[in-house]
């Protein structure tokens, strides 16, 4: 059994990975850490896992981090993550890291977008981007995966092939995106107050998400090409769900009309994504909803070529495939585990 540790055990992210690995087979949930004292029972924090999980949670000390776990998954908000990380590292433990503290493989790209200076380089040199569709290879031979953000995971997907393909203009780009409020965290912000947010939809950091440069960042490394997108977020009153609507410009045409038509890109997707577990692909006039992936790890994917666009459209449960899902393929694919294992 991998025994597995949780530095952060009081995040929603946390919460949905307990629930994933108390089904997964192979795995053995050993420490939960997190940021208060007192050993509060994880169950007490959570009482939808009374009788699943009781164990009691750390109080998670820099100096006292366990060494007697296999891999840990580090559910801290960015910038915090990195002070923990190499800790398990330094002892031969494998680390998923859900911030984006390990997404970058630019330092200096980090540092502009988070404001903050990055204090463990190797780290962030060695590290994999946790998207197995696009760095499984990568993936199975590293200690340190940086698991990918929730919008990035449902818009890197909608564009991967056709940018590979080199079908699209690559800094044509707008992504249109809308998640459900847990993407915003536990910790209560005054845009995710009930009273705000609740029968509002508002867009939300436009022309400064910090998603929007790890897309760019992540679909440049992958496609040998600079990738420049117009990223604007919005939050919707729902739980959780996100659905991102990717408009893209085709090369060729005739006056910058599509050259392409549907068939064919449905093809391209088909021979893309076909032997994914979890990347599913309308067909014909069929809509991806985020009602069909929550609480699963599926991503759904359509595609539509208009006069002078090829609209993509991709939905995923923010949670699961936008993090702890994702982070349960990584480790899946990390230690050799079948990849759907605990996921289906
Ligand atoms: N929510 C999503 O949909 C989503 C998707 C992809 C990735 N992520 C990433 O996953 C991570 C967790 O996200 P989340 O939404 O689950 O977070 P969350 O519910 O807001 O929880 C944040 C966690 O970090 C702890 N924490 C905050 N500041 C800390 C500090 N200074 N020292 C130690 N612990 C601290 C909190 O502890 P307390 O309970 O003590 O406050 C809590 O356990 C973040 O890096 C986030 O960016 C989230």
């Amino acid at each position: 059994m991998l025994k597995v540790g949780i530095i952060g055990a009081t995040a929603y992210t946390s919460l949905e990975l307990i629930k994933i690995l108390l089904r997964h087979p192979e795995v053995k949930i050993t420490y939960l850490g997190v940021r208060r004292t007192g050993r509060p029972k994880i169950s007490d924090i959570f009482p939808a896992l009374k009788g699943l999980l009781d164990m009691p949670c750390e109080t998670i000390e820099q100096k006292e981090m366990p060494g007697n776990i296999d891999l840990a998954f580090i559910t801290l908000p960015p910038t915090i993550s990195m002070q923990y990380v190499p800790l398990f590292i330094q002892k031969g433990i494998k680390v998923i890291d859900f911030s984006a503290d390990y997404r970058f493989r630019d330092k200096s790209l980090y540092e502009k977008w988070y404001k903050a200076q990055h204090t463990d380089s190797k780290g962030i040199e060695t590290a994999v981007y946790g998207l197995p569709e696009l760095f499984r290879n990568e993936t199975r031979k590293t200690n340190l995966v940086g698991n990918p953000g929730c919008y990035t995971t449902a818009t890197i997907l909608a564009l991967a092939p056709l940018l590979m393909k080199g079908l699209v203009h690559s800094e044509d780009i707008i992504v249109d995106a809308k998640s459900g409020i847990s993407g915003r965290g536990r910790e209560p912000k005054e845009d995710t107050h009930y009273c705000e947010c609740n029968e509002n939809i508002e867009a939300y950091s436009v022309g400064g998400h910090r998603h929007s440069p790890e897309i760019e960042h992540i679909l440049s490394i992958k496609t040998n090409q600079k990738v420049s997108i117009q990223f604007v977020p919005h939050l919707i009153p729902m739980n959780r769900g996100i659905l991102c609507t990717v408009y893209a410009k085709p090369k060729g045409g005739v006056n910058g009309r599509s050259s392409l038509h549907d068939d064919e890109v449905h093809k391209l997707y088909r021979e893309f994504y076909g032997k994914e577990p979890f990347v599913r692909l309308k067909e014909g006039n069929e809509m991806p909803r985020t009602k069909d992936v929550i609480y699963t790890n599926f991503c759904d994917i359509a595609t539509k070529v208009t006069e002078n666009r090829i609209i993509i459209l991709s939905v995923i449960d923010n949670l699961i495939k936008g993090a702890s899902g994702q982070a349960v393929q990584n480790m899946n694919v990390m230690c050799g585990f079948d990849e759907k294992m605990g996921l289906l």
